[in-house]
């Protein structure tokens, strides 16, 4: 069976380096247990420094590596605040979230910022994890019928990321779809409906790639995961791990998730 990928992305949390090694220490004490599990832990870059030699020493017995929240498009230069992919790559870093909803939304990325970063990251060897999703859970058209925008966001903000990467390269990327209404919300979305937009997605791959493609590509669930819910949407046939936010840094909630996956 494949691995389940598990991806946590502490955002910007905890407030100090001591903090963020003991959440690392107390989630890992018992990594060598977990079964089929491939980590990703996506800390703030100030604790790379402290944290990715930890996670080096432990990758031997259980597959974990350090991921990035973000990272800029071009290689060096004057951007102010801003993070390239060799400087990830010094610390080890294999895995790159973009186009998260909280950059999108918060800090304005656009489709075609992140359109660049997909193509820099896949150039630089890091593996991009790409965050696709609604913003409303309900939209009604005038008269007051229910649509469904998911699957039109999705395609949309899919088709504009992918724009122009070459076709090899599409199976390297992990997508991760992350309804932005179920965000931090405690309102996870419903795991059939998540399948059914993991469906679609492997669709729009296929045709930018061909079918073998699209079943090997990775999707996760992002939103509102936690030790409840997880195993719902990863006993979904096409559903290949999660992005784990709040959860992931409560050190018992996390532990928790990684020992149900563990046990699926
Ligand atoms: P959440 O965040 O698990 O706290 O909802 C998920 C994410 O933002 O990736």
């Amino acid at each position: 069976m494949q691995k389940r990928l598990i991806v946590a992305n502490w955002k910007m949390n905890p407030q100090t380096s001591t903090e963020a090694k003991e959440l690392l220490v107390s989630v890992l004490s018992d990594a060598s247990d977990f079964k089929n599990i491939e980590l990703v832990i996506c800390p703030p870059f100030v604790y790379f420094s402290s944290i990715s030699a930890m996670i080096y020493d432990l990758s031997s017995k259980f597959q974990v590596s350090l991921g990035a929240q973000n990272m800029h498009w071009e290689q060096k230069g004057a951007f102010t605040g801003e993070i390239s992919a060799q400087m990830l790559k010094e610390f080890g870093v294999e895995y790159v979230v973009e186009g998260h909803s909280e950059r999108r939304w918060i800090m304005g990325e656009t489709d075609e910022m992140i359109n660049k970063k997909i193509k820099t990251a896949l150039k630089s060897g890091l593996i991009p994890i790409l965050a696709v999703g609604e913003k409303e859970r309900n939209n009604f058209d005038s008269s007051g019928r229910h649509i469904n925008t998911a699957d039109d966001v999705v395609i949309d903000q899919l088709t504009r990321a992918l724009d122009g990467v070459p076709v090899s390269k599409i199976k390297d990327v992990v997508i991760a779809y992350e309804p932005v209404w179920a965000i931090g919300t405690g309102l996870a979305d419903n795991p059939d409906d998540a399948l059914s937009v993991s469906l679609l997605i492997r669709k729009v791959i296929s045709k930018m790639t061909d079918d073998k493609t699209a079943r090997a590509i990775k999707i996760l669930y992002g939103g509102s995961v936690n030790s409840k819910n997880i195993a719902e949407f990863l006993k979904q046939d096409g559903i290949d791990g999660a992005l784990v936010g709040g959860a992931s840094i409560d050190k018992d909630e996390f532990t928790r998730i990684l020992e149900i996956v563990s046990s699926l």
